[in-house]
């Protein structure tokens, strides 16, 4: 069955979301970003899910409002349920369940990663499938293969920190606020790449390390006698190089997974897809070997609700809806 009107519900971390599609068309996405962590340089569970909780009923009316409809025209709703943080799932599944039982709506429960596939089927584009999607964001690394049916392989996965958790953690080494990616993002753009070149991490297969290049950045900084003027002093040249690696890292492995699976199309998602080195780096390898890349809009990079609706979109079509009797999934696996 194809729903006319579906409202989309994300509420697995930080970010407090609801997306209103019409007939498949993206009509509203709002998004509440919750600044209450920025002072302990990450995201605090409690804190988050008691902000859902005050968050989600005015982000679903603000949804709904300016998609110019109403509960009554509703014909599905779409949830995250996993992974995430347990408090923060609770909420947005709740309030999807309730709504569901209320309104005798079908309810979709999202996989969060797969929510990030579907944000490249969001803007309008239409990636040919198959394809391998990168999914880099602050919880997860992962590399997979998208099918005709979106049925997704996973063919590598970080076996210790996420991309966007050693942007996180680099920062906060240098001093930076949190989030740290986007501001080593902005600062690497006037930075000298070359200044340190930090250790890669090559794992056999397509699985990825990113634990190792953070330890590298931490004892270079130790090894100066004035840390906190040599990171003043090179903060812009310290912040390149290290993006420069993780670049390297994702690229290499991406391009080799391209020529290995024999597709043409490489979509990327989740917030470090916003990175401008990764986007270049990625969008001239493309252009060199004549393979189409999907880079969705900044606002889809990062956690939103547009795809999670997307996704809920796709499973209603294939005809998957789930139980009321769903439950979060805090380590949901895709
Ligand atoms: O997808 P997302 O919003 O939440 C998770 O599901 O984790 O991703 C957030 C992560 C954070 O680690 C943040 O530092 C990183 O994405 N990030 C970036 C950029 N923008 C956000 N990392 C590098 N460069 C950026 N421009
Ligand atoms: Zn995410």
């Amino acid at each position: 069955m194809t729903p006319r009107v579906l409202l989309g519900i994300e509420t697995s971390c930080d970010d407090t979301a609801a997306a209103v599609l019409i007939e498949g068309e993206l009509v509203s996405s709002v998004l509440s970003s919750q600044s209450v962590h920025v002072q302990y340089g990450g995201v605090v569970p409690e804190l988050a899910s008691r902000d859902h909780q005050r968050l989600i009923v005015p982000v679903v009316l603000s949804a709904l409002r300016q998609a110019g409809v109403g509960f009554g025209d509703l014909d599905a709703v779409a949830v995250t349920y996993g992974p995430g943080l347990a408090g923060s799932l609770l909420v947005g599944l709740s309030y999807a369940k309730g709504l569901a039982l209320g309104r005798g709506l079908p309810l979709i429960g999202v996989n969060h990663l797969e929510g990030h596939i579907h944000s490249l089927f969001v803007d309008g584009q239409t990636p040919t499938l198959p394809m391998l999607c990168l999914i880099v964001s602050g919880g997860h690394t992962q590399l997979v293969h998208v099918d005709a049916d979106y049925a997704v392989r996973t063919l590598g996965r970080t076996r210790d920190d996420a991309a966007g958790e050693a942007f996180d953690k680099v920062a906060k080494l240098m001093g930076l606020p949190y989030p740290g990616g986007p501001e080593i993002d902005r600062r690497a753009a006037s930075g000298d790449a070359e200044f340190v070149t930090f250790p890669r991490t090559h794992l056999k297969g397509f699985d990825f390390s990113f634990s190792g290049i953070k330890t590298s950045m931490l004892y270079h900084l130790n090894a100066q006698p004035d840390r906190d003027r040599y990171i003043e002093s090179h903060l812009d040249d310290l912040c390149a190089s290290f993006q420069q690696a993780v670049v390297d890292m994702l690229v290499t492995k991406v391009g080799r997974a391209i020529r290995e699976e024999g597709v043409r199309t490489l979509g990327i998602a989740g917030g470090v897809s916003a990175n401008s080195g990764l986007r270049r780096s990625l969008g001239e390898l493309a252009a060199r070997k004549g393979w189409t890349l999907i880079l969705p809009s900044a606002a889809l990079c990062t956690d939103n609700a547009a795809m999670i609706a997307m996704a809920g979109y796709h499973k209603m079509q294939a005809g998957h809806t789930s139980p009321l009797t769903l439950n979060a999934q805090p380590a949901l696996a895709l």
